[in-house]
């Protein structure tokens, strides 16, 4: 294996690993062994700004890499239930698979994560406008959110690994009011826990709805669909959308319906009936913002397991449905509808001018705080 220009920052704890490297557009992958921690590579350049790959290794071997370049969650490579270790989130290994705009691959999406109506809302009196990037709506934060930045990095090693993302959206970017300061910490435990802490705070009103955009298909291989895989999804109730994607307002029972995931069943089972395939928000029945166990995505054929926990009140569970075939895997594979899902933690769609939903209205003076753990586990 050639020598990424990486570093090893520190070192805690040893364990066997399976190392990717991406040199001169060649990736291998070799198994051997490794320390616990997070390194550091250089990855590219954009905006003037210079991108890092950082790769963060737990006791057991499990490595998570992450880019600076819009937060960006780009592998999660663990051993299936034969040894055998493959990534269970679509990736790039390299910077410019992102500088091509993949649909929020493994991205913080923010200032506001999901869908805004006709991309207007108002704060007080005042009317915000946002650039309309999804139909008639305003996606993800817009033409160049919180993915498509170049966020500062820091990273810490003590018994696990961690990393520190900051970045500060201007007043006005992308059409959102109030300077804010945004962190993201990515810490990989021991117990193959993925851990996202967001906290933010601005200097005015402003609204705010974080998440992280990573794409699963608990296999390994987008060659398999995950229809076939089976989800638990603690809701009872769900938003209904118009046809834009749009909540209507209503917050409806599950029971007797397509969403019903109360008790864990086949993706693939009810899908048909629902047109263009699952992209809703879920009401979680978490009745405050403590960290719950919210959802479980399990697989056979690599039998791993996610649980999902979060303090947020809703998840917007994605069935990859746009994914159309013109994007490839690093290993060539092509990325066709329902190759890997999303279960985006967060607040409810178009809160900004949905009174009865919770709220995504931050102020001065507050600190946002919201925490989100994706843990992998193989039996
Ligand atoms: C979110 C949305 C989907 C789609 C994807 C990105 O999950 O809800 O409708 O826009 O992002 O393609």
């Amino acid at each position: 294996m050639k020598k990424a220009t990486a570093f090893s920052l520190a070192i805690a704890l040893t364990g066997a690993a399976f190392i990717t490297s991406c040199n001169n557009n060649q990736t291998t992958t070799e198994k051997m062994e490794t320390k616990a921690g997070i390194t550091k590579a250089a990855w590219g350049n954009t905006d003037g700004k210079d991108v890092f790959l950082y790769t963060l290794t737990n006791a057991k071997g499990v490595q998570v890499k992450i880019s600076n370049y819009g937060a960006t969650v780009t592998s999660w490579v663990s051993p299936d239930k034969n040894n055998k270790p493959s990534s269970i989130v679509l990736g790039f290994d390299s910077l410019s698979g992102y500088l091509a705009k993949p649909p929020y691959f493994g991205a913080v999406v923010g200032r506001y994560g999901n869908r805004i109506a006709k991309g207007k809302f108002k704060i007080d009196n005042t009317q915000y406008t946002l650039a309309t990037n999804n139909g008639s709506n305003a996606l993800h934060g817009g033409l160049k959110g919180f993915d498509k930045q170049v966020w500062d990095a820091s990273t810490q090693n003590d018994s696990t690994a961690s990393l520190l993302l900051s970045y500060t959206s201007k007043d006005g970017e992308e059409g959102y009011p109030g300077n804010l300061k945004v962190t993201v910490r990515y810490t990989l435990t021991n117990d193959d826990e993925l851990k996202i802490e967001y906290n933010a705070t601005t200097d005015k009103p402003t609204v705010l709805n974080l998440t992280n955009h990573s794409y699963f298909n608990l296999t390994g291989d987008v060659s398999n669909s995950i229809l076939d895989e089976t989800l638990m999804i603690d809701a009872d109730n769900y938003t209904p959308v118009d046809t834009t994607l749009i909540p209507t307002g209503e917050i409806k029972p599950v029971k007797g319906t397509p969403f019903d995931f109360t008790k864990a069943k086949k993706i693939g089972l009810e899908i048909g009936a629902v047109s263009g395939g699952y992209d809703h928000n879920f009401v979680l029945n978490k009745k405050d913002s403590s960290l719950q166990k919210i959802a479980a995505l399990k697989d056979s054929i690599s039998g791993r397991t996610l649980e999902v926990f979060t303090t947020q009140p809703g998840v917007q569970f994605y069935t990859g449905n746009f994914l159309d075939g013109t994007l490839s895997t690093p290993g060539a594979k092509k990325i066709n509808q329902h190759a890997a899902l999303c279960l985006e933690t967060q607040h409810f769609p178009d809160s900004p001018n949905q009174p009865k939903f919770p709220t995504t209205l931050l102020l001065p003076g507050e600190q946002f705080h919201s925490v989100t753990v994706y843990k992998l586990s193989v039996n």
